[in-house]
């Protein structure tokens, strides 16, 4: 199973032209070596311009095949990469992905922006093909 961290790297910091993109990637990249196999699947971190959370920076997306799939914004690389880490955790564990709220590490249960499911209609005739 693949999963994927998306961090925007156009994402300024609010009344700034920082753009902490990169310092986010660098980190959660370090942290998740850190993390080692405690974390059950591994994940591919990358960047991409924009997530259209703007308003809300940065942002940050979790991807899964046959998983839902999360949009987190105010992520801040200097206090937030443990709760990434911990949602990273485990989201691998989650067989579709799904999860409420209360089940989302310190920031991460007020900071979601969107929860989108698996792509079902995708998946069913994926299944029909291979049946
Ligand atoms: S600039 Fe980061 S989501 Fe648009």
């Amino acid at each position: 199973m693949d999963h994927r961290i998306t961090v925007c790297t156009s994402c300024k910091h609010k009344g700034s032209a920082c753009q902490p993109g990169y310092e986010l990637i660098d980190r959660l990249r370090k942290a998740m070596v850190t993390a080692g196999d405690s974390i059950p699947e591994t994940f591919e971190i990358s960047g991409v311009a924009c997530m259209a959370g703007c308003d809300r920076p940065c942002t940050v997306a979790y991807h899964g095949t046959r998983k839902a799939t999360y949009l987190f914004g105010d992520i801040d690389p200097e206090t937030d990469i443990d709760d990434l880490i911990s949602f990273a955790r485990s989201y691998a564990y989650l067989q579709d992905g799904w999860c409420s709220s209360v089940d989302r590490p310190g920031k991460l249960r007020k900071t979601t922006l969107a929860r989108v499911p698996a792509a079902m209609m995708v998946l069913e005739e994926t299944e029909e093909l291979a049946s």
